[in-house]
């Protein structure tokens, strides 16, 4: 790994009149800016040479950790490999140029991919229609419960303002149901961590909205009563919507849709091979059955994040009919063998068979006071992201760990071995674990502090005077 820190700002390395670019003379001409519309001080920005830019960022992105850097076992975020082939077609001429308010008769293809795109994903969802506008998977959320909460009152029931939230769920199921002005409703998970249908069955009534779920759940265990829940909530008049988060090991073996899911977003950003976040667009894709179709809200004005939406279609495309079910199994027999492998130095809180993805709630050892983060921290160490750590929040020590269809074996292998290491010096040198990572440019930040109090400007670069 990089470990050489490049701890400068572009700040530092600017000096007054250099320049990394020089324009032609314009030939238009040369029109002022009211005086209003002008600033009042310089903007202190840097300047620099071509060089010091490109260096500067090409060696801060060394910095950084990706899919592309190594294995990366982010528990119910699937990130998954993204195929350069995705990169390559939306890097197409053809669909980089173009512009959103485009005449329609111009962007013809462009339209019939986003179909294509919608058909497939129908396909595999088993739902009638989808949206491709939210831009992602919490952005889904919240169009799909606009869309529940419009159903309902064109059938003119007001009355229904609960949303069922088993308390596994990700903090967006419950975010996005209060941002619709909806009030959510916990229910309970028996000790196999699947949904309690006894705790459901007391909280279904005639103010029941939706019930939210996802499927497998966040400790990637298959709701095997998902058959009995739809139609509980479906007999109080409730409407199912299904979180794609963990579509992936579902992937051409079953259909949210066959399971009685009324409305449902998909993660393109994770189950379907597209880039992640990272402030970068993402996608979540709004599937509904035919009769919720006429209440899409518009929650975008243009077309969703196109770009974005091609790479998706070259993903299933790739796969095509043929593949395509072959990656829910791959990545349930990746996961399965990290947590059989691990489970005698790692505590395993729920056994029984796992889906894409499982739960450890720490050491078994936990008796020199190595904790999760620290093992998450040690990890990087060795080339290697975290899981997701500390949620789900049902255990003290959770550690998520999703590894996902692409790994070889030769990868998870190394993985196992590196944490079996990680489980032996916690006992043998825990200073070595408490202290990591010894590699990484930088050691431990206060994340708490950073986030609380985060310094959004370069303190030395005031803005100075004209
Ligand atoms: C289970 C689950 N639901 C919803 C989301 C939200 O998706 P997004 O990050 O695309 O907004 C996530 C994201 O990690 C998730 O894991």
């Amino acid at each position: 790994m990089n470990n050489k820190l490049y701890s400068h700002l572009i700040f530092e390395l600017g000096r007054p009149g250099r320049v990394g670019y020089s324009l032609p003379a314009s030939e238009f001409p040369r029109h002022e800016l009211p005086a209003k519309a002008c600033r009042g001080r310089a903007a202190g920005l840097p300047e620099c040479d071509e060089p010091t830019v490109v260096r500067h960022y090409t060696n801060h992105s060394g910095n950084n950790f990706g899919v592309d850097n190594g294995f990366y076992p982010l528990g119910s975020c699937t990130m998954k490999y993204n195929p350069k082939i995705n990169d390559e077609t939306a890097a197409r001429r053809e669909f980089q140029n173009l512009h959103p308010l485009q005449p329609d008769a111009t962007v013809q293809g462009a339209l019939q991919a986003e179909k294509l795109l919608c058909r497939l994903l129908a396909a595999v969802t088993g739902m009638d229609a989808f949206t491709l506008k939210p831009c992602a998977g919490a952005h889904g959320e919240l169009t799909g419960l606009m869309v529940i909460r419009a159903y309902h009152e064109s059938r003119g029931d007001t009355g229904r303002t609960k949303v069922l939230v088993p308390d596994s769920a990700h903090g967006t199921n419950p975010a996005s149901a209060a941002v619709c002005g909806l009030e959510v409703v916990e229910v309970k998970s028996l000790p196999d961590g699947t949904v309690d249908t006894a705790d459901l069955e007391t909280k279904l009534d005639d103010t029941v909205a939706a019930m939210m779920m996802t499927n497998p759940n966040t400790l990637g265990l298959f709701e095997h009563r998902i058959v009995h829940i739809v139609e509980r909530v479906h007999a109080c008049g409730g409407l199912m919507y299904y979180d794609g988060a963990n579509l992936n090991p579902l992937l051409g073996v079953c259909r949210p849709g066959d399971m009685g899911f009324d409305v449902l977003h998909v993660n393109l950003h994770k189950t379907f091979s597209t880039p992640h976040g990272g402030g970068g667009p993402g996608s979540g894709p709004v599937g509904v059955r035919r009769d919720l179709e006429p209440f899409f809200p518009t929650v975008n004005p243009y077309h969703g994040n196109f770009l974005v939406e091609l790479r998706a279609l070259a993903y299933l495309l790739t796969l095509g009919r043929e593949h395509i079910g072959q990656v829910g199994p791959l990545a349930t027999l990746n996961a399965s063998y990290i947590k059989e492998s691990l489970r005698d130095v790692y505590e395993l809180p729920i056994g029984g068979l796992c889906k894409h993805e499982f739960v450890f709630d720490g050491l078994r050892d936990k008796s020199t006071g190595v904790t999760t983060m620290d093992v998450a921290k040690r990890l990087l160490d060795f080339g290697f992201h975290a899981p997701t750590i500390y949620f789900p929040m049902l255990f003290h020590e959770a550690m998520m760990i999703e590894p996902t269809e692409n790994e070889s074996l030769e990868t998870i292998d190394r993985f196992i071995a590196v944490m079996r290491q990680i489980a032996r010096e916690a006992i043998e040198s825990p200073e070595v674990v408490k202290t990591a990572p010894h590699t990484a440019p930088i050691s431990r930040v206060d994340d708490v502090l950073a986030a609380r109090e985060p310094v959004l400007t370069y303190p030395e670069t005031q803005p100075t005077e004209p």
